[in-house]
């Protein structure tokens, strides 16, 4: 079995403010020893405003499908990239139920990210119903295909969260088992798309991790790190988080 550095991220959503900007980066900043990798994406007008450290990096919640043009209101990779930022998360529940973003969208965003030099963190998982109904592997599976199956080669340059919709933002986390069982189905579904890249990436999970839970969380086989929302929100909840993933 291969080594995989855990990668903890902060995604605050549409929360924060230049506060918890200098908060959560000094406490990032005084931390030394053996880190995981840490990546914070807040709103993409506050990236900037964080100082460069070897301790973290940058990254934005969303991109434009789009390289360039009339497009009103939408951010390219491009400008992500000289904004500072290094990953981009790419279909969010969130954008796939709210804002009505399909599978075929989702990897349109992919593209342009990979494209612009951005590690994309494509976000997969079920419904509450769709749990109920014994389709979570299907689910993921088409969502899964619809980025990788035409283009596997991208598959090194990414990075996977499996968040089931039940567990985001609800307090009802994943079981470390249920974790371990939905990572190794990942795993698998991705050695279909490239076999030689399947063990190296990195597959989070994202739905109400927090300080408490996310070391049983870590300590899965497959589970390579979090993608935390509310808990991200509170420095020292997150530094704690960040701490409880084993660095190098
Ligand atoms: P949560 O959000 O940690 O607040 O459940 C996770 C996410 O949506 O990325």
């Amino acid at each position: 079995m291969r080594q995989r550095k855990p990668l903890v991220v902060a995604n605050w959503k549409m929360n924060g403010d230049q506060h918890l900007v200098h908060q959560v980066s000094d406490s990032l900043v005084a931390l030394s020893g053996a880190l995981p990798d840490i990546l914070i994406c807040p709103p993409v007008i506050f990236l900037p405003n964080f100082p460069k450290h070897p301790n973290y990096r940058l990254g934005a919640q969303n991109l434009s499908e789009q390289p360039a043009g009339a497009f009103t209101g939408e951010i390219s990779a491009v400008m992500l990239a000289q904004a500072g930022a290094s990953h981009v998360i790419v279909g969010h529940s969130e954008r796939r139920t709210l804002y009505g973003e399909t599978n075929s969208l989702v990897a349109a965003k992919v593209a342009q990210a990979l494209a612009a030099g951005l590690t994309p963190v494509l976000c997969v998982g079920e419904t509450a119903a769709q749990r109920a109904e014994e389709k979570t592997f299907q689910v993921l599976a088409e969502q899964l295909d619809a980025v990788y199956s035409a283009q596997p080669q991208w598959l090194a340059a990414s990075v996977i969260a499996y968040e089931p919709l039940w567990a985001i933002g609800t307090g009802n986390t994943a079981t470390p088992a249920q974790a371990q069982q939905v990572h190794a189905f990942i795993r698998q579904q991705l050695a279909r798309y490239d076999a030689a890249a399947a063990p190296d990436v990195r597959i989070l999970y994202g739905g109400s991790v927090n300080a408490g839970n996310s070391a049983s969380l870590f300590a899965q086989t497959d589970v390579d790190g979090a993608l935390v929302g509310g808990a991200s929100l509170n420095a020292t909840d997150f530094v704690a988080i960040c701490l409880s993933a084993k660095g190098e």
